[in-house]
């Protein structure tokens, strides 16, 4: 049976009086790693920049980070696939920006894209990227998945091909922007795509879409519709998993193994 997150390491709660993110708590976050009393040995660690957000977010109020157990599953896939450039959709207070641009970095990469809707969560992100060491390699772009996949697009920073992408951004938008990423040719053979929040709250148009093959998609492409490109095929797999806070989650890994011809 798979490890469970045990009790100590839990986040707190994510809700508090009906909120469960922007309510201040991302500032009080800034607040405790400044105030730090080992804020010196965090300038450039990102190991520790990150336990610092965990320990905030196990003592003071629960955030919605992707967490050290669903984190592992993604940084091995990192350290195996060797990404030179990633993109982010969803970057919250930097979290994953921060443990996976470490792993894109350690692995030899080049580039990890974050794009975060909420310009104050960015900006948490950005100065905490920026204390673990990380602003050549991480960028942190404002705004929705679309404007940030389309910007970095229209400035050539995506190159050819995205070599990993990480989904953990407004779950309705997952496959359309996904389907974005394709017809702007972004996606192609050896691509990996990781989606976060397979079972909370559960994504069953994206998973229905990356396990689906091409006559399949073929089939169900309607006009006016954002089409991306079916003739993309791909190999899925369901990975459970942990939140922080110990409830069941999953991720889906989707791989890229060529075009149809
Ligand atoms: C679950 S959090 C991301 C957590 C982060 N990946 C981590 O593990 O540290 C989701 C984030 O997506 C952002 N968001 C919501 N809708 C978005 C959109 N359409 N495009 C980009 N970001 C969006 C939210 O503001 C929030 O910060």
């Amino acid at each position: 049976m798979a490890a469970t997150l045990s009790e100590f390491k839990r986040y707190k709660p994510w809700e508090v009086d009906g909120k469960f993110f922007g309510d201040g708590r991302e500032v009080a976050l800034l607040d405790y790693v400044y105030g730090h009393p080992e804020l010196d040995q965090m300038r450039g660690s990102p190991a520790k920049v990150c336990q610092a957000i965990d320990a905030f977010a196990r003592s003071h109020t629960g955030l919605i980070n992707v967490g050290l157990m669903k984190g592992a599953i993604v940084t091995e896939l990192i350290a195996r696939n060797k990404p030179s450039v990633m993109l982010e959709l969803g970057g919250y207070v930097g979290y994953s920006a921060i443990l996976f641009g470490d792993a894109l970095r350690q692995a030899g990469g080049s580039r990890f894209f974050s794009v975060e809707k909420n310009p104050l969560f960015a900006a948490v992100a950005a100065s905490l990227i920026d204390l673990a060491g990380l602003r050549d390699t991480v960028r942190v772009v404002v705004g929705t998945g679309a404007e940030g996949i389309q910007r970095l697009h229209g400035e050539g920073a995506l190159g050819t091909q995205i070599d990993m992408a990480f989904f953990d951004h407004h779950k309705p938008s997952y496959t359309n922007d996904l389907k974005l990423c394709e017809r702007l040719g972004l996606i192609g053979k050896g691509t990996v795509l990781v989606a976060d929040n397979m079972i909370l709250p559960g994504n069953p148009e994206y998973a229905a879409y990356v396990r689906a093959s091409v006559a399949e998609k073929l089939q169900k492409a309607a006009g006016g519709e954002e089409m991306g490109n079916p003739n993309l095929e791909y190999v899925s797999r369901f990975v459970p998993s942990y939140e922080p806070s110990g409830e069941q989650d999953a991720l889906e890994i989707t791989e890229c193994t060529g075009i149809a011809a």
